[in-house]
């Protein structure tokens, strides 16, 4: 007698149920097996969709956090719902901008995917939640189970620190942590993978083992284009002009990619993934430094093609100089690693890269799979939309300015604005993507007014947001800064700013050449200079953009407009900066900047 024989289904009812079993994610099973009892104890048959919209008790939901400025933490958020979709889980799926602190009290599930900007800060439309959560009057957290993922780049002292503050803040709110922190440095897709499908499917185990449940409605997942940063488009070089004159010490190109036959769409405020490659000099360079030839085995690959193409053989950090260490065991190094030498550490890396690493301490014999074993991933650069499809269908402009200097007697290339610059030809194709960033938009209402203050290469956007109102009509009036060293080499784009002028689109643009006198002046100065009529606009309700430079300019542009709006708004500083955050909290006050 088969075993079959003794259940009290034919072998066809059997073949079915295994069938639709086997194409069940564990919450799934775990809501049948509710359903099921529930027949048993005299329920009606048929009532499987009432039971799914109407929860006797509801699957728990997970609350997906997620602290941005450019949008990677955005993704890593994104690929976590989708994974726990398709374990029928729900979600509530938020940027921490628009979801209140308040709310963590009662939250079950709960992943936190967190960027760190400026010198270990939150991203800017992330203050708020931040400060919340580690304020004295934070919501205790009894019933969080959590998990963090840390986003940001190991050159920086204060590298992943918004993951680590909040992993270990949430810890002390009384929280009970799912998975050990990660923190995840440029090159974060496949760690990224790795959490998300580790995190769902715990989270999944843990719904499955509780108490049978109905699958509640999930929230919409975006919907994911066929190119991205995983699936680059191979978009052509169609120009390339240097928009700097004779005699400049700059280097800014004006950069056109077709985007024909891709169905890539971008928004002005968007950025462009490029993916590009090192220099055959620097890689050489590097060999050389190693004795290898080049043909010896790195990763499966032959080490040159490892080193142009895969990994980051130009910037240093500390985790790259630890794991070199574990080789090299040098007394210098293994003193500098110490953690209270951290800003020592920081001083000796900036300038330095791979090859003054081996050179200065080298090691006999190591093996090309050991070296590119300590380095990180080459990660793609982004560089903003220029140009809007509006004016432009299926292109897409950049302005790339080449970052070349000298350090420690080497002369160094910075690796993708030089790639665009000298080692690409017009006709070739270039891997790219696009990278929304919805913190960096138009005014929704066209009559809205704009100030942009976008000096050297941060004016790419402003070209993208004038080109895009002007093929809309848009009424509203638009105010540029712009900024560079010299008014006769370095006014990039003018003859179109002219004809803005002209048209009206422009309203008015100031500029500030800082080496065409003998003090420096600078976009702030000019911001400081029209203070009055900058506050009457922000009044009538503009909206403030910056892009550019991190390091300096959006500090002072920053404190400027702070200024500015406690002079002619009658304030004392505190009001003005709490003034000039609302305008950030109504997305009046956006910023790019890098
Ligand atoms: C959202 C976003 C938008 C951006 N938009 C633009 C844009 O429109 N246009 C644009 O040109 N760039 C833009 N950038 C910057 C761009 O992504 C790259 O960072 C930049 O082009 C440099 O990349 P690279 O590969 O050429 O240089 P890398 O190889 O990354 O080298 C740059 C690094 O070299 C080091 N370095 C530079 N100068 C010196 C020096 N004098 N001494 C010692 N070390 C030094 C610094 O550590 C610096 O970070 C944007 C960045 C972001 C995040
Ligand atoms: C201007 C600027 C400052 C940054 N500062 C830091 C930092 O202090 N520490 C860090 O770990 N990463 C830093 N990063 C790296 C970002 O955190 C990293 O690129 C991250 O992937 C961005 O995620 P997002 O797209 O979600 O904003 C910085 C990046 C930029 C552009």
């Amino acid at each position: 007698m088969s075993s079959s024989s003794l259940l009290p289904l034919s072998a066809d009812q059997i073949a079915r149920l295994e069938q639709l079993v086997s194409e069940l994610a564990p919450s799934q099973v775990a809501w049948l097996g509710g359903y099921l009892t529930g027949i048993g104890a005299g329920g009606a048959v048929g009532s499987a969709q009432q039971a799914a919209i109407a929860p006797a008790v509801a699957v728990p939901s997970v609350t997906i956090l997620y602290m941005t400025q450019t949008g990677n933490a955005e993704g890593v958020a994104n690929d976590l719902a989708a994974a726990l979709k398709a374990h029928s889980i729900p979600v509530v799926l938020s940027d921490v901008a628009e979801f209140s602190a308040k709310k963590l009290k009662s939250v079950g599930y709960l992943a936190l995917i967190a960027s760190t900007y400026g010198e270990g800060e939150p991203p800017d439309t992330g203050e708020d939640f931040y400060n919340a959560v580690m304020g004295d009057r934070a919501a205790k957290m009894a019933d969080a189970k959590f998990a963090v993922f840390g986003l940001g780049d190991s050159t920086y002292e204060f590298f992943c620190k918004l993951g680590a503050d909040f992993d270990s803040r949430f810890e002390a709110l009384g929280g009970t942590r799912l998975l050990d922190r990660v923190d995840c440095d440029v090159d974060y897709d496949d760690q990224a993978a790795e959490w998300v499908t580790t995190l769902s499917e715990k989270i999944a185990a843990e719904v499955a083992a509780a108490a049978p449940a109905p699958v509640s409605a999930l929230s919409a997942i975006p919907a994911s284009t066929q190119y991205d940063k995983k699936n680059p488009f191979p978009a052509e070089l169609s120009e390339r002009i240097l928009l700097n004159g004779r005699g400049s010490h700059k280097e800014v190109y004006h950069i056109e990619l077709s985007l024909e036959d891709s169905g890539l769409s971008h928004t002005p405020g968007d950025s462009i993934g490029v993916v590009s490659q090192n220099s055959n000099v620097v890689v050489e360079a590097l060999q050389g430094a190693m004795g290898w030839s080049g043909t010896e085995d790195a990763d499966g690959s032959p080490v040159s093609d490892a080193l142009k193409l895969t990994y980051d053989i130009t910037s240093l950090s500390p985790q790259v100089l630890e794991k070199y260490n574990a080789f090299a065991q040098s007394d210098t190094l293994t003193d500098l690693l110490q953690a209270e030498k951290r800003s020592e550490l920081m001083d000796y890396i900036y300038g330095r890269e791979v090859i003054d690493i081996v050179t200065e301490f080298p090691v006999s014999g190591l093996a090309p799979a050991d070296l590119v074993g300590c380095l990180r991933k080459l990660a793609p650069r982004l560089f903003s939309v220029a140009s809007s499809l509006k004016a432009y269908e299926e292109e897409v402009h950049l302005t790339v300015g080449a970052v070349r200097y000298c350090s420690h007697s080497r002369e160094r290339l910075g690796v993708c604005s030089t790639f665009l610059a000298d080692r690409v030809d017009i006709g070739d194709r270039l891997p790219t993507y696009v990278h929304a960033n919805k913190n960096f938009r138009l005014p929704a209402d066209p009559s809205a007014k704009m100030i942009m203050v976008g000096p050297g290469t941060g004016i790419a956007p402003f070209r993208a947001f004038l080109q895009d109102r002007e093929a809309d009509g848009a009424a509203g009036d638009n105010w540029l800064f712009f900024g560079d060293q010299h008014a006769t080499t370095d006014f990039l784009y003018q003859l179109e700013w002219q004809r803005f002028l002209k048209s009206g689109l422009l309203s008015q643009m100031d500029v500030a050449f800082s080496r065409d006198q003998d003090h420096k002046i600078y976009v702030q100065h000019r911001m400081q200079e029209h203070a009055a009529q900058l506050y009457a606009w922000l009044q009538e309700g503009a909206y403030f953009y910056v892009c550019g430079d991190e390091g300096n300019m959006a500090h002072d542009v920053h404190n400027t407009l702070v200024d500015i709006v406690a002079k002619h708004g009658g304030m004392a500083v505190d009001a003005a900066e709490e003034h000039v955050k609302n305008l950030q909290r109504d997305k009046r006050y956006q910023r790019d900047v890098y």
